[in-house]
Parts: structure tokens; sequence; C-alpha cells
């Protein structure tokens, strides 16, 4: 009988399920899984996000039952985001002692210490023109913005945050946080920097979610352009050079190449956040039967580690979880 002159066959190692699972090149794991959650003012609040089926503001007083779900989930980590009753110019509802992530931390920590904390550190949800800092005219005012990026993050550590997280996109912020928590003994509090984020439509669902909408204009004067590339490089390097522990990409789906790129420059931990118009895409279609949701979370997830990243922000967290467990993913 002549042979078969076929010496690669890569199908040998797809022909049985113990055999693909052995063979796997991209590992994850539920710990390296962060779940974002809204906190709200007021009493005894869940209600849904109507661009985001299936996730809700809650009011401090209701967090808990959230954060019992998400550690029954066997997730370990959630990321706060506040939405205050009042805005103003300078969004001092930030880093107010009594403002509303503040609450929720002292909360949380006492009801679910067992859960990691890390809270956004941002003024867009604070400030009555929705901007990510203090204005000068119709432009964001970097360096008036840093002190109050850095008074709102030391007020969250005082308030029980285990990490924290700036999202403003302001240049210098991750040093001017470091120093402010450094000298005021907070110098274990690691810094995960939002460091390549870029201007996107992805954001829509978030911002009716935390009411977070510039009044005019855009962020295109502090996000990044998302026709770049190796300026994400910059800001990664930037960023560590500041001082951040952990770099996070912005999105996720759009930008895998990004984080491929950033994964193979920088030596410190990388995370990726799948935003809230990538949770709203596949919810949407899956809604209307065009595609199958489970398969749709698995696939996308298990492409933004395979990318590079090694923690997942996802509002898909809880589902994630299961999917790992089950040994569908991971
Ligand atoms: C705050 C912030 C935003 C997101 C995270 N932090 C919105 C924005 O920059 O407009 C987006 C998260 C999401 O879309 O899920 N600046």
């Amino acid at each position: 009988m002549k042979e078969l002159e076929i010496l690669n066959r890569p199908r040998r190692l797809r022909s049985n399920l113990i055999l693909r699972n052995m063979v796997r090149e991209t590992r994850m794991d539920k710990a390296s899984l962060i779940y974002p959650i809204f906190v709200k003012e007021g009493q005894g609040i869940k209600e849904e996000i109507s661009s985001m089926e299936n996730q809700f503001r809650y009011s401090v007083d209701m967090l808990p039952y959230a954060l019992e779900e998400i550690a029954k989930s066997g997730v370990s980590s959630v990321m706060l985001f506040g939405i205050p009753n009042k805005k103003d110019e300078c969004g001092s509802g930030a880093w107010m002692q009594e403002g509303v992530v503040q609450k929720a931390l002292m909360k949380a920590k006492s009801e679910h210490p067992e859960l990691y904390y890390i809270t956004d550190v941002c003024m867009c949800e604070y400030t009555s023109h929705g901007h990510c800092g203090m204005l000068k005219g119709e432009m964001v005012d970097n360096d008036k913005t840093l002190p109050l990026l850095a008074k709102t993050a030391l007020s969250h550590v005082q308030a029980g945050a285990d990490m924290v997280a700036p999202s403003d996109m302001m240049d210098g912020r991750v040093k001017a946080i470091r120093n402010l928590l450094d000298s005021n003994n907070y110098t274990d509090t690691p810094i995960m920097s939002y460091a390549v984020k870029y201007a996107s439509a992805f954001y829509g669902p978030f911002r009716e979610a935390a009411g977070s909408a510039p009044a005019f204009g855009d962020r295109k004067a502090y996000q990044m352009d998302y026709h770049n590339r190796k300026e994400a490089i910059k800001e990664a390097l930037t960023d560590i050079s500041e001082g951040a522990d952990i770099i996070m990409v912005k999105p996720a789906l759009s930008y895998l190449d990004i984080i491929r790129e950033v994964s193979n420059e920088i030596n410190i931990p990388l995370a990726a956040y799948s935003v809230s118009g990538e949770y709203a895409m596949i919810k949407a279609a899956s809604k209307l039967g065009y595609i199958q949701e489970d398969n749709m979370i698995c696939e996308t997830a298990t492409s933004i580690y395979r990318a590079g990243a090694g923690i997942l922000l996802t509002y898909y967290a809880k589902e994630l979880a299961k999917f790992m467990d089950e040994g569908r993913i991971g």
C-alpha cells in the first residue's frame, strides 16, 4: 500500500476531549476575574440598567445581596463605580468621606470582607458637565485635576479600598496618586492604571448606567485615538515609570492587537476591560436569537486571555466563573 505523505496531522491532537484540554495553550482561572458593580445613593434600590440587561444599580443597603451572589459564583474581586445624588463643577462628591463609594466600601468590607475591592477613580460621574476633570473653558485642565484625583483615591483607600484604578486619562495621575497614598502610609496599596484607554463608542451603555455622558463635546482630548498602536506602549511605559502596579487596556474586543502588543512590552500584570458595549452587543444579539450567548461569552473572553491579558474585567464574570467550574473553558 502506498503511504500517504501527510506528516503533519494537527487533527491528531483534536481527536479526544481529554487530549484537547491537555494541549490547550490558553489557561485561565476564576482568580483573574473582576466584576464591575454600580452603587447608587438611596435606599432599597436594585434597578436594572436598560442598555445592560441583568446588570443593576444598587443602593448601599442592597449591595451585600449582590456581593453574596458574586462571592458564591467564585468571583473574588469587584470594581466599584459610584453614582452620586449631587454633582458640581469640580466633582467634589468623588472624595467626600460620606460619598457613595466610600459608604459602599465601608458596608462591603464589613459584610463581605472575603472579597477584594477595587475602585474606579474618576470625576465624570461627579461633575455636572460629565467630563473627567476640572474644566478650563471647554478643555479639561490636566494639572488642576491631578490633586482632585489623588484626594479621591486617598478617600477610597481610607474607606477600605484594597486597590485603586484611575480611569480619567490625565497625564501624571499615577504619580500624583502614588505620592499622596505613600505620604499617608498607604505604600502597600496597589494602583491598577487604565493606562491604555481609547475614546470609544463601546462605553455608551456605561454612560447611561452611570449618568456620566459629557454634557458637551467628547473625551477625545484626553482618551486615546483608536488609530494609534505605538502610543499604547508609550502610555503603558509612562504609567509603569510613575508607579503603576497593573496596566489595563480598554476596551478589549476591538483592541486584541493592542493587548498583545502591550503584553509583549511590559513586565507587570496586564488587565483588559471588556466594556459595557461589548456586553450589550452580545446580550442584544442573543436576545434576538442571532447568536448563542453562552458560547459567545466563552469565545470572546478566551480571545482576550489569548491576546495576552492575565486579568479580565467583565460584566459576565459570574457566568465565566460558572463556565470555568464546568470545564467549558479554563
Ligand atoms: C470612567 C469610566 C468609564 C468606563 C469605566 N470608567 C466611562 C468613560 O470613560 O466614559 C467605561 C466602562 C464600560 O463602558 O463598561 N471614566
